[in-house]
């Protein structure tokens, strides 16, 4: 079987309270199911302002998770008020998404911009989730995973076919010599072994399905057992 990556993307979701919800109700249902799954990554994306937290809340409760950013500053250290920078964020997670396609839509960001940021995010040690809507999308060196994300199927609840995102997924891995290659784009449990079942497609990048805890832990069973 091979090495699956799901990472869960909250966007702009969860107040402190409601992620100490979530967390508990996973550990729940993960202790419950005595899971041992040792070749699966899980990645969870989370705004800024709950990741000194989830990292404390995650150790206590025993949680196999990995903390991801959902940005990160094109600058370093210095005069840019507002920004949050890759050498903070190092000390509060191990992954970021750079070029999520609202970033790209609602803030402007470029492909200029986004190869700034992942060279940022790579010089402080962070290993970058970089996502591109299509296979002509720029993608910079040295990215530990492209996600895949077509933008119609983003939140939509209709998701590209498992075949054809194998194909495109199969020219973006040849392309840029990516170690991993994810889908992203209204994946659930009951469409997700499809997905992983394509040889280019090394895991997901999960949206709607990782707000509530009981459809990402669905998720993960989903994947892990029927792949
Ligand atoms: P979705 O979001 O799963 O809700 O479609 C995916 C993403 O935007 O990363």
């Amino acid at each position: 079987m091979k090495s699956l990556l799901i990472a869960g993307n909250w966007k702009s979701n969860k107040t402190l309270n409601e992620t100490e919800d979530w967390l508990e109700q996973l550990q729940l249902k993960w202790v419950t199911a005595g899971i041992n799954w040792p070749n699966v990554k899980l990645i969870l994306c989370a705004s800024f302002t709950l990741l000194y937290f989830l990292n404390q809340k995650i150790k206590q409760l025993g949680l196999p998770l990995s903390l991801g950013a959902q940005d990160v500053s094109p600058f370093g250290d210095g005069a840019y008020t507002g920004a949050v920078n890759a050498r903070q964020l190092q000390e509060l997670a191990q992954w970021v998404i750079i070029g999520h396609f609202e970033r790209r839509k609602y803030f402007g960001e470029t492909d200029e911009l986004l190869a700034q940021k992942a060279g940022q995010a790579k010089r402080a040690g962070l290993k970058v989730i970089f996502c591109v809507p299509e296979t002509t999308t720029p993608v910079p060196e040295n990215i530990d995973v492209v996600a895949y994300e077509p933008v119609w199927a983003i939140g939509t609840g209709k998701s590209d076919t498992a075949e054809n995102a194998g194909s495109v997924m199969a020219t973006i891995k040849k392309q840029t010599r990516a170690t991993s290659v994810i889908y992203g784009g209204s994946v659930v449990a009951d469409n997700i072994a499809r997905f992983v079942a394509q040889p280019a497609i090394d895991g997901v990048l999960a949206g709607t399905a990782s707000l509530a805890p009981e459809t990402f832990f669905a998720l993960i069973v989903a994947a892990m057992t029927t792949s």
